[in-house]
Formats: structure tokens, sequence, C-alpha cells
């Protein structure tokens, strides 16, 4: 890592015997830059994501350069290399494409320069941490609702058909999501009481590539046209995130002519799904607080730059509900990447009320929320 220039300023100035930090040395204690490159401003989050982090990172002091690459991954590695090249002292990066970042990882590697893997996990080794939520239980809170909001552990003779909606095969998350949900789901299905009418379960034939809403929206379309028409009830759609989500529930809402109770899990909780959960479209989200997960990477970045050591003590340096993980996420066979996982939560049309506690959504007169600005 880089010498901390304000040290050699500040020394500097105390050799000299001057009693007060004169204002260029201010300004160089000002001057470390945290380089933050997001995926896409298209899909809701990482705009939340983006503007938490930059806030975060200015209000202790740090200047910030954030990039988004508009889902290309050629683009996201020269971004990162132009954030290499305006010296970053830090990389936090949500890669479009996990295992596309080689060249620039490299180039980090080359300079030193450390790198949080965020949200997202990167293949590669130049990964110093990892901050993100429980990806896993995201899948797992996804299924066990459905469970749940059927009764199958109780259900008898009775079946439900059933359809599934994954996240994009680049992104390392989403087949935790995926197997989070199946491993809840599966035994359901091998016993016959969840339907997948269509057959189609495995996680290639389901993902959705950059998550996209239209992908999904036309996937759905083509299931409902060909195995629903002829009158077929559908019960339940597992979908990995609000952006497949909201694409699913418009295909219901057009193509489908049964009643519209179908259930639709999402995750995220973004403001267009949130109101289709208060209109009965969406069933629920998983919510993940991405203020906060912006919280524990300014922490977990402050203790790197200052090369404090790092374990699960940095934990208690925030409220909150965070693990520290140094078996789940490996960027190579073998090499486990040390992650801050947060928890994340159940969001329904009973509960919205405390989207509105963290004091980032607003209700209201309506019973809709929005974003805090
Ligand atoms: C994030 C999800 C998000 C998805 C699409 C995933 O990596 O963890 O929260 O819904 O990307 O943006």
């Amino acid at each position: 890592m880089k010498l901390r220039k304000m040290a050699i300023a500040m020394t500097a100035v105390m050799a000299l015997g001057a009693i007060s930090v004169p204002a260029a040395a201010e300004e160089e204690a000002q001057a470390q830059v945290i380089g933050i490159s997001m995926p896409t401003q298209s899909l809701e989050r990482w705009n939340r994501d983006g503007e938490y982090l930059k806030e975060q990172f200015e209000d202790a002091g740090y200047e910030v350069e954030l990039v988004y690459s508009d889902n290309d991954s050629s683009q996201q590695v020269s971004d990162i290399q132009n954030l290499l090249a305006d010296n970053v002292d830090i990389l936090i990066i949500a890669a479009v494409d996990g295992e596309a970042l080689n060249t620039a990882m490299d180039e980090a590697a080359e300079q030193e320069v450390p790198v949080i893997a965020y949200d997202r996990l990167i293949m590669n080794d130049a990964v110093s941490y990892y901050v993100s939520f429980d990806n896993y239980t995201v899948g797992q809170l996804q299924g066990e609702f459905i469970v749940e909001q059927l009764d199958l552990e109780n259900a008898g003779d009775a079946t439900y058909n059933l359809e599934i909606t994954a996240g994009d095969p680049a992104d390392n998350n989403a087949g935790y999501f995926y197997n989070g949900a199946m491993d809840v789901l599966n035994p359901y299905i091998e016993a016959g009481t969840l339907v997948v009418v269509s057959g189609q379960t495995d996680f290639d034939t389901v993902a959705t590539d950059q998550w996209d809403t239209q992908t999904a929206l036309e996937r759905a379309q083509n299931i409902l046209g060909s195995y629903y028409a002829d009158g077929t009830q559908l019960d339940v759609w597992l979908c990995s995130n609000d952006s497949t989500a909201l694409g699913v529930a418009q295909a219901i809402t057009s193509d489908y002519a049964g009643d519209n109770s179908v259930i639709i899990t999402g995750q995220d909780g973004d403001v267009a799904n949130l109101a289709n959960i208060v209109d009965g479209v969406q069933t629920m989200t998983v919510y993940k607080n991405v203020s906060n997960e912006s919280i524990v990477t300014l922490s977990l970045a402050e203790a790197i730059l200052n090369g404090e050591t790092i374990d699960e003590s940095l934990c208690d340096t925030f409220d909150i509900d965070c693990a520290y993980d140094t078996e789940s996420y490996e960027t190579t066979e073998g090499n486990v990447c040390p992650s801050f996982l947060l928890v994340p939560s159940v969001i329904t049309a009973d509960n919205l009320d405390e989207l509105v506690d963290t004091g980032l959504y607003e209700m209201g007169d309506d019973g809709y929320l929005t974003a805090v600005e």
C-alpha cells in the first residue's frame, strides 16, 4: 500500500517545530481517494449504493471517484484502469461479471491498491475482502416464504404450480440466491407437492441475463402462453430479485387469465416493487439495507487504509447485524476471501413500516413508499 502522504507532510511540519497544521497539510490529509466502480445505473439498487457510498466516504473526509459501467464488463475493466491511473488508494467494486475483471485486478495488485468486492464477489485473488449480504440466506428466505404461504408442510394431497426466474449467470450472487431457495423448495418438488409445469428448473434455463426486466417479462410470457393458456392454475413464481419480479408481474397481468393471487417473490425493495406489494401484485421482497452495506464498507476501507488488523472485531465498530465469514466465499479454489455479511429480512404488505423506520423511505398518504432523497 502507498505511504500516506499525510504522514510525510505531518512529520515534516513537526520537525520544523510548527505548532499548527498548515492548510496544505490539512489538504493532504483529505487527499486519500476512494475509487468506486458500480455495474449500472439501469437497475435501481446500484444508484442507491453509489449515492450512499459516496456520501459515507465524503462525510468521512475522503475524496470519491464514482463510475458506472453500463452493465458492460469491458467498460468496467477500462473504468477501473482509469481509476488506477488516477491513483486511487483503494477500490470498491460491484462487478458486472465477476470473472471478467482479471486484467484490471492484476493491475490493482501490481500497484498494491487494495480491492473490496462490494456485494458481488470478483473471482480474482487480488480481492482483499468481500462485503455483502448473506446471499444464500436471501434465497432461503424466499423459499421459506413460499413454504409458509402455501402451508406446504400440511399440504396433504394438494399440489401447487410453481415457475422460477433466477438472476444473471455472470453475477456470482445469482447462484447463491437460486440455491438458497431451491434447497428449501426441492423436497416439495420431489414429493410432487410443488409442480413446475414448464419443467424449467435448472439454473441455466431459468437465469436472466443482466437481471433485465424485459428479458424476464418475455420468458414469463412464453411460459404463460405455452403452459397456462389452457386455464392451468399458476400459484407461485419464485423470482430472485425485484427487477425480474417486475417483468414477471407484468407478464402475469397481461398474459395470464387466472385469478391474480399468484405469489411472487423478490429482493431489494425497489420502489416500483414496493408499489406492487401495496397493490397486492407482488407478495414479498427480501430487503437488504444498502445504506448499512455502505457503512460496513467504510469501516472496512478505513481499517485497511490505516493498516489495522481486520477480523470479526470490526463488527463492533458499527451497530449493524453483520457476520465475519472466513469460509463461504473463494476467489479461486482454496483461496477464501474474508467476508463481512449483513443480514437480509422479509418485507410484505404487513410490515412496510419497517422500511419507513430505516429513515430511507417515506410513506405518502396514498400508502405508497418513495425513497427519501
Ligand atoms: C444484488 C441484488 C440485485 C441484483 C441485480 C445482485 O448482485 O445482490 O441485490 O437485485 O444484483 O441488480
